[in-house]
């Protein structure tokens, strides 16, 4: 049996997210070079977003290029950005077939104008579609993200728009980018590194988190599966004792 006939379909996460690792010494295995790595780490996104479809995940968000990764050499930099240009162009109408929206997250103002202007007209394309959001992470820092929000609240009290005592969980998280969203219940990160770097602190409080030693480029849907069946075997406690969970 495949791993998507032992999917429980009645208790899906609703949202995933995704550390799209190991493109670089993917390549490197092969003798080619790192951007050899991320066109064809294009095509893991392609057919887990097809599986999210396929499945019926509400929200998958992928952490594509982190605030970190500008630090990086840059010729590589500039093929990511390149490669985010045509890709988000020629996959415009695949996603509109999927019924799938196109979502950003990140200090999106940071890239480079033709990145921002085809983001915008492929999220406003896509933004009646129903099925799936996809949010790319782009120029994205969880710790970014948390100053951001904590400066808007500062500045909302400053103004007596609201008081100190109605910043709760909530209030904060309805700051932060990912305010439309459910927290991710599961967090995949390929190519064996245990971390999280950077991404979506705040929202992974209790997420489940999901580490396979596949590089991404090698990733696909079944992978996917075999990660969602995974999390369906483990108890969410959420601070309790089993025996007070049904
Ligand atoms: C992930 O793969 C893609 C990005 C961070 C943009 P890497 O480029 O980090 O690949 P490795 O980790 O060096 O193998
Ligand atoms: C995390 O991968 C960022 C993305 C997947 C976009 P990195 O490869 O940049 O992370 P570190 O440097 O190994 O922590
Ligand atoms: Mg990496």
């Amino acid at each position: 049996m495949g791993f998507k006939e032992q999917i429980d379909i009645t208790r899906l996460p609703e949202h995933i997210a995704i550390i799209m690792d190991g493109n670089g010494r993917w390549a490197k295995n092969q003798g080619k070079f790192r951007v050899f790595g991320h066109e064809s780490g294009v095509l893991s996104v392609k057919d887990i977003v097809e599986g999210c479809v396929d499945i019926g995940i509400k929200y998958l968000t992928v952490y594509a290029f982190s605030t970190e990764n500008w630090n990086r050499p840059i010729e590589e930099v500039n093929a990511l950005m390149e490669l985010l240009i045509s890709t988000i162009n020629q996959e415009a109408e695949t996603l509109n077939k999927n019924n799938v929206r196109l979502n950003a997250i990140g200090d999106l103002k940071s890239l480079p104008q033709k990145c921002i202007d085809d983001l915008a007209n492929v999220m406003e394309i896509t933004s009646k579609n129903t099925k799936c959001t996809l949010t790319l992470a782009l120029s994205y820092s969880a710790k970014w993200e948390i100053l951001e929000a904590a400066k808007r609240l500062a500045q909302q009290v400053q103004a007596e728009e609201i008081t100190l005592e109605e910043i709760n969980e909530d209030a904060f998280a309805a700051q932060l980018t990912t305010a439309q969203m459910p927290d991710p219940e599961l967090m995949i990160r390929t190519s064996g590194e245990h971390r999280v770097s950077n991404f979506l602190l705040w929202q992974i409080a209790y997420t489940e988190l999901y580490f396979t030693e596949t590089l991404w480029p090698d990733f696909r849907r079944e992978d996917l599966f075999e990660a969602i069946v995974d999390y369906q075997k483990r108890e969410r406690r959420f601070g309790k004792i089993s025996e007070q969970l049904n």
